[in-house]
């Protein structure tokens, strides 16, 4: 960690980081720091890749082939921060020889926190609650006053069975919820079973069943869309949709039109189709909790995921294998 080769290399941390991955960073980078902490634009995504060893994006930062491609690119390295890697193109940076990295494992229990509070404040109508409270409309304690329906001997229904399902399970069970999952192949299906979980192979099956829908597959083309108005149609009225994954999973448009009709119950969404925007509809209903992605905010997990760029980081510009390489 102390060749003067790492410290010579020039780093752009595209937001603002906790401050002492900033701290820990700067010790052993030339580095630059956004200071605007908004997304870089095109041109200073293109400028920078003429201008740095690495880059550390985030989600909100979207890296095409096109600004891989830029012509005269210093960029060895993309170091996201995050684990969700569908905001850059990894073909595209394969090509260019650009390895790319990210942060699983760190973030998996916060995720899985989120997901559970989603739950939560969706099936105790919490949002809708507070906002009366605030609003001066509550007028005391009464016998039908927000009524929600409750978790325990509800069946939950996971898409996707990766670190943050799991996690999302074990919480789950112990609020009393029977769980299931959707898996595309069975070679998972032995260790679901070894936690109680059981699998479905079609997903519209698993839809079908359950009281809550909570997604945990990666964005990106193969899941585009996947829950559309199609899928929404087969879900129970009563059941309720969160989304701790990405937001181009779900059709918001068919969302809206969804739960404005009644025809599910309920959401608790973390992610968006076109983040920071939020499909308008949305915004009007009452049984919709809507987060601005805080899936892995919490002070602990930011720094562990900023620690884990800077040990990929270590490793690449010593010439070792980053762990977390993805590309
Ligand atoms: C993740 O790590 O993927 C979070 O959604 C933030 O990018």
């Amino acid at each position: 960690m102390a060749s003067s080769e790492v410290k010579r290399s020039k780093v752009l941390i595209s937001r603002r980081w906790p401050a002492a991955v900033e701290a820990h960073l700067r010790e052993h980078y030339d580095l630059t720091v956004d200071a605007d902490d908004r997304p870089l634009d095109r041109n200073a995504l293109c400028r920078a890749m003429t201008t740095f060893d690495a880059i550390c994006p985030t989600v909100s930062d979207r890296i095409d082939a096109e600004i891989i491609a830029t012509p005269n690119s210093t960029v060895r390295l993309l170091a996201n921060y995050g684990v969700g890697v569908d905001h850059i193109d990894l073909n595209a940076a394969r090509a260019a020889g650009i390895a790319v990295t990210n942060t699983p494992d760190v973030l998996t229990d916060a995720t899985a926190e989120l997901a559970i509070l989603l739950m939560l404040m969706a099936s105790r109508r919490a949002s809708e609650g507070e906002r009366e409270l605030r609003s001066g409309q509550w007028h005391g304690w009464r016998p039908t006053h927000l009524m929600g329906q409750g978790l325990a001997g509800k069946h939950l229904g996971l898409v996707g069975f990766g670190r943050i399902a799991r996690a999302t399970a074990q919480r789950a069970q112990a609020l009393g919820l029977r769980v299931s999952c959707h898996i595309r192949r069975l070679v998972a299906a032995e260790d679901a079973v070894a936690l109680g979980i059981t699998c479905y192979t079609s997903l519209e099956e698993l839809v079908r069943d359950v009281d809550i829908l909570s997604l945990h597959c990666p964005g990106g083309a193969a899941t585009h869309h996947l829950v559309n108005a199609a899928l929404l149609a087969r879900m129970k009225p009563s059941a309720i949709l969160i989304n701790t994954a990405r937001g181009t999973v779900v059709d918001e448009t068919a969302l809206a039109a969804a739960l404005r009709a009644n025809r599910i119950a309920a959401a608790g969404l973390d992610v968006y189709e076109r983040e920071p925007k939020v499909t308008p509809a949305l915004l009007d209903l009452p049984n919709v909790v809507l987060l601005p992605h805080l899936g892995s905010a919490t002070v602990e997990t930011r720094t562990a995921m900023g620690m884990r760029v800077a040990t990929n980081l270590a490793h690449f510009f010593t010439g070792k294998e980053p762990p977390d390489r993805v590309a």
